[in-house]
């Protein structure tokens, strides 16, 4: 058992901003489930979108964001994120995150890209790797913080809640440490920050770690939790054989936004006749658009072409992109890409304020894993980013200014459950086994084309699954690989039961049993009762 200051679980964008912010205040464990550099923020491609004067305004970002969230996106929220944007984006170049430059009438300026849903240029970026070079810029500061202590391989399983509070508070979280045991650690501010659930579903472009972790540890703890039916599949990721599923490797908006055309074999534009804005309209729209032309030539994929800009102006746009193609056999300056959509960022998650608070006391949230209230029914492109840095900081302004004190923590010492049996080998296949059969039951039944016969027959499927690793993570020694697959079991059954719940089609949520959009928009809200 140990106490900190500060609890940061998550190595991204948001868990590393919050540690050094909070790190001028006190003693900060940051615990992150495999190497530090492992997230979805590593893997981050187009860049970050923000208003940097010019042609573009502050209200045209916003109204961008609104228009693509399809009538549920919190405007407050969105407002705050968009003109707090600037100071964010210069603090992130301060801590030594290299953008990419251009020159414009002499002047050295930030290179803007374009993506879906934008009507202007707003995309910060470094070439087609920003995510790498923000991730790698986060972690050094905080390595060289005296304040922050980074600990690899612990993995965060549930939240140690003060039973003796009404509400109860979070006091800090159980942790599996790198030996394999179970550790207290206590503090009187946890922050949450592990990311996405994009290993829920079988083709996704997440890397394995985002196993919706932070969701699941919040709904046992009761937190309310909201719209996870909003799951975002980016349109064009490359296409792999095969049905064994994992990681897709991403081709970014970035692509269509620097002329990139989606073609289908024969090589027709297709675009056209879905939205006025082609192959920059929002995302749901064009991976809806993709799903029905597969579908109607019975295809494995469709194609994007980018072959009719400069080969040299694509090669230095997008260095990682073109190499990674290439190792494919395919040289993206004059042959197609073979694209698919997959998993990519999920819109709902843990409630929060617009400081980061859950409702859970003591306990705050930002990235991917919160529901800000920003994204409603669908992300505008590379507005992530933004938003885990933008609330992270609010939420760090909030929680240093709390008075830090410890209470009496002996009441939690005989909390830690006393499993000591090791589940057999025969059951640890079957956890693999398990974890195949959800994200292949997700995909199939619960993707970008939803009808309720298909929801509920993936809801008794999941359940049954559910029920059984439930039973074995209460039995036997608690290993990543079952807590892994008890938190994915656990938010695709909430995924499935907020679809349900959803009797529209409303932005990433496409249903065919209700396929109009109800006037009012409403949350989808839950909570388990503790
Ligand atoms: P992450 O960066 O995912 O970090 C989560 C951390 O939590 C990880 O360190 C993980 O290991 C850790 N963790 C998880 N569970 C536990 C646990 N139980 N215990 C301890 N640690 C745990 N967004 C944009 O705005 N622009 C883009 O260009 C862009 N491109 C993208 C490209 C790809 C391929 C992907 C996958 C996403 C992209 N996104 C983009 C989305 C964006 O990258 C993410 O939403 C954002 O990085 C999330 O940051 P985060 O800090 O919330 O989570
Ligand atoms: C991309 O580069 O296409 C990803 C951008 C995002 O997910 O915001």
């Amino acid at each position: 058992m140990r106490k900190s200051d500060f609890l940061v679980i998550g190595s991204g964008i948001a868990g590393l901003s919050f540690a050094l912010k909070v790190a001028s205040k006190g003693r900060v464990i940051l615990v992150t489930k495999k190497q530090d550099t492992e997230s979805n923020t590593n893997y981050a491609q187009g860049g970050i979108a923000v208003v940097l004067g010019g042609e573009d305004s502050f209200e045209q970002h916003i109204s961008d964001t609104l228009q693509t969230g399809a009538g549920l996106s919190r405007r407050s929220a969105v407002e705050l994120m968009v003109r707090e944007g600037p100071n964010r984006i210069n603090e992130l170049v301060a801590l030594g995150v290299e953008f990419s430059y251009k020159y414009s009438d002499g002047k050295r300026v930030l290179a803007l890209g374009r993506e879906g849903g934008h009507t202007r240029s707003r995309i910060v970026h470094r070439a087609d790797h920003t995510g790498s070079e923000v991730e790698k810029s986060l972690i050094k500061r905080c390595q060289e913080h005296p304040n922050i202590e980074i600990e690899e391989h612990s993995a965060a399983v549930d939240l140690l809640i003060d039973p003796k509070e009404r509400p109860g508070r979070c006091r800090g979280a159980t942790i599996l440490t790198p030996s394999r045991e179970l550790e207290m650690i206590f503090a009187p501010v946890t922050f949450l920050a592990t990311g996405g659930s994009g290993e829920v579903y079988l083709h996704t472009t997440n890397p394995p770690i985002a196993t919706g972790d932070g969701i699941a540890i919040a709904w046992r703890a009761g937190a309310r939790v909201a719209n996870l039916e909003f799951m975002q599949f980016h349109p064009t990721a490359f296409y792999q054989s095969g049905l064994g599923g994992g990681t897709s490797f991403l081709i970014s908006e970035a692509v269509r936004g620097f002329g990139g055309v989606l073609r289908r074999r024969d090589g027709t534009a297709f675009m056209s006749q879905y939205h006025s804005m082609l192959d920059l309209a929002p995302r749901d729209t064009v991976a809806r658009a993709i799903d029905k032309e597969m579908k109607a030539s019975g295809d494995d994929y469709v194609y994007l072409d980018v072959t009719a800009r400069p080969p040299d102006e694509v090669r230095e746009r997008f260095p990682s992109i073109y190499k990674r193609c290439l190792q494919n056999g395919i040289d993206i300056t004059t042959g197609w890409i073979p694209v698919v959509p997959a998993a990519h960022y999920m819109c709902g998650g843990v409630v929060t304020d617009l400081h980061g608070r859950t409702s859970i006391p003591g306990l705050y949230a930002a990235g991917e894993v919160a529901c800000s209230g920003v994204h409603g029914a669908n992300r505008l492109a590379s507005n992530s980013l933004l938003e885990a840095v933008v609330f992270s900081h609010r939420a760090a302004e909030i929680a240093m200014n709390k008075q830090i004190k410890f209470s009496d923590f002996s009441k939690f010492e005989d909390r830690l459950p006393q499993n000591v049996t090791h589940a057999s080998e025969e059951e640890l296949v079957l956890i693999s086994h398990d974890r195949f059969q959800i994200r292949k039951l997700m995909w199939d039944y619960v993707g970008i084309v939803r009808s309720t016969l298909r929801l509920e027959r993936a809801r008794r499927r999941v359940e049954l699954i559910r029920e059984e690793i439930e039973d074995l993570a209460s039995r036997s020694r608690l290993t990543e690989g079952v807590i892994e697959l008890r938190n994915i079991a656990l938010v695709a059954s909430l995924i499935i039961r907020m679809a349900l719940h959803r009797k529209e089609s409303r932005g990433l949520h496409f249903t065919t049993d209700y396929p109009e959009m109800l006037e009012k928009a409403r949350d989808t809200v839950m909570r388990k009762r503790v």
